[in-house]
């Protein structure tokens, strides 16, 4: 898999090109995890480790810089794979300790033109790659005609690449939706009044570890009251107080695949009135929007349409006043809904992939892309001219779509959606079992 990637990455740069792809740097305080690139193309997990790509090479096309082995660090820090076991287990051409990429680099990179590289989110690393081509521009260019002479950004192609997801990928999707699905399901069974946002984080991510998904694919979102009204809330420090509304976003990452969901349900099992008008309108707007999934549909068309919904029942609500088209013409939905954008998603929770062409116009959705649908409402303390009933409340609520050839399918369907489906959920209990 990793290597008909590589192929395909050649193919698409072309063999004057040399492709540099380095680890994440290592983040203290949190689990490790790769650069999504790196892995895409490599499937190496470990830090302090970089890999070329090269095209015109005839023997190595596929070289790894790893750590090498030494028992007395691995003894302190874990193990290594080392620079044999990245050939045997990784399939490199040749490998080399990660301390000798200056020195054999110019090896791959004197019969380049090109530096396929992704520059600016590791500092270090550019300032290497930078130095490796200052000195062909400072000299040996000059002298003996050879050695590249521009960087392109790696990321063009490999978003392209990576926005189809393969069958594996969509498997592993699949799974990370279904984890992130029964973690949700586990908190509408936990919540109760009285218990602290930290207390359902931990559900959610107890049920996320016990699948195998050994971290979230980001901040987990638990907010109650006001703090639904914050669109990346992640403090979770709040006690849950009776009569509010919950909003929780978690999303597991399994295998590097990233699952997203939010559901917002009432912290002591029943939607007030007011809450349900919210909601009814957040609903009939994420689930319009879903409708619009299809090959052919532009990224953004989810997003008018639920714009659309929304502001009709902006105006139900007694928030908006006027003739709906020209409230939409006027954006006038834009300071409820706030700006929170739906996503490609993939192995990054906000994934590779262009979100605006050249020309101003959206991509084209085809079978294969997976998508977020996520609209929301934020009705804060503050917005003094809408009705006092529905202040602070916020509700978000938001599904992962695969586009189909027929047009879509909901990954995360199973996580019940309706006031109904909700209320009934809630009224069973949590029960942990242990093997
Ligand atoms: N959980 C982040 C997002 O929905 O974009
Ligand atoms: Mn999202
Ligand atoms: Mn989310």
């Amino acid at each position: 898999m990793y290597q008909s990637r590589r192929e395909e990455f050649m193919r698409r740069i072309g063999s004057g090109s040399v492709g540099i792809f380095r680890s994440a740097p290592e983040a203290e305080r949190r689990k490790y995890r790769q650069d999504s690139n790196f892995y895409y193309l490599t499937g190496f997990d470990e830090p302090d480790s970089a890999c070329l790509i090269a095209p015109n090479h005839p023997e190595h096309k596929f070289v790894l810089f790893v750590r090498p082995k030494n028992w007395q660090t691995e003894q302190s820090s874990g193990l290594r794979i080392g620079v044999e076991g990245a050939i045997e287990c990784y399939g490199a051409d040749v490998a080399y300790p990660i301390e000798e990429f200056a020195e054999r680099a110019p090896t791959y990179l004197d019969s380049a033109e090109r530096i396929y590289y992704c520059f600016g989110s590791d500092p270090h690393y550019d300032e290497k790659i930078l130095s490796l081509v200052k000195k062909y521009a400072g000299l040996i260019r000059l002298q003996f005609g050879v050695g590249p002479n521009s960087i392109v950004d790696a990321r063009e192609i490999l978003h392209e690449m990576r926005a189809i997801k393969s069958g594996v990928e969509l498997k592993l999707l699949r799974r990370a939706a279904e984890i992130s699905a029964e973690a949700h399901i586990a908190a509408m069974k936990a919540m109760r009044p009285g218990i602290y946002e930290y207390e359902i984080e931990a559900v959610i991510e107890y049920i996320f570890r016990k699948n195998g998904a050994l971290m979230p694919a980001y901040g987990t979102i638990v907010g109650s009251g006001a703090n639904g009204t914050i669109l990346h809330y992640r403090t979770n420090e709040t006690l849950i107080e009776d009569g509010v509304l919950v909003l929780i976003d978690a999303g597991a990452e399994y295998h590097y695949y990233s699952g997203d969901i939010t559901r917002t349900i009432p912290a002591n099992g029943k939607f007030s009135k007011e809450q349900q008008e919210v909601y009814e309108v957040v609903l009939a707007s994420e689930m319009a929007a879903i409708e619009t999934v299809k090959p052919g549909a532009t990224f953004i068309e989810p997003l008018r349409r639920a714009r659309e919904v929304m502001t009709g029942g902006l105006v139900r609500l007694g928030i908006l006043e006027g003739e709906i088209s020209q409230l939409i013409a006027e954006r006038k939905y834009g300071k409820y809904m706030s700006d929170a954008f739906p996503h490609w998603l993939g192995m990054d929770n906000h994934d590779a992939g262009k979100y605006r062409l050249k020309d101003g116009t959206y991509p084209v959705l085809e079978p294969n892309i997976v998508k977020t649908v996520e609209p929301g409402l934020y009705l804060t303390a503050d917005m003094t001219e809408i009705p006092e009933k529905y202040r602070n409340i916020g509700v978000r609520i938001e599904d992962d779509i695969v586009v189909t050839a027929g047009g879509y399918e909901n990954l995360t369907a199973e996580v019940p959606k309706t006031v109904a489906e909700v209320e009934k959920m809630m009224k069973k209990k949590l029960i942990f079992t242990f093997p």
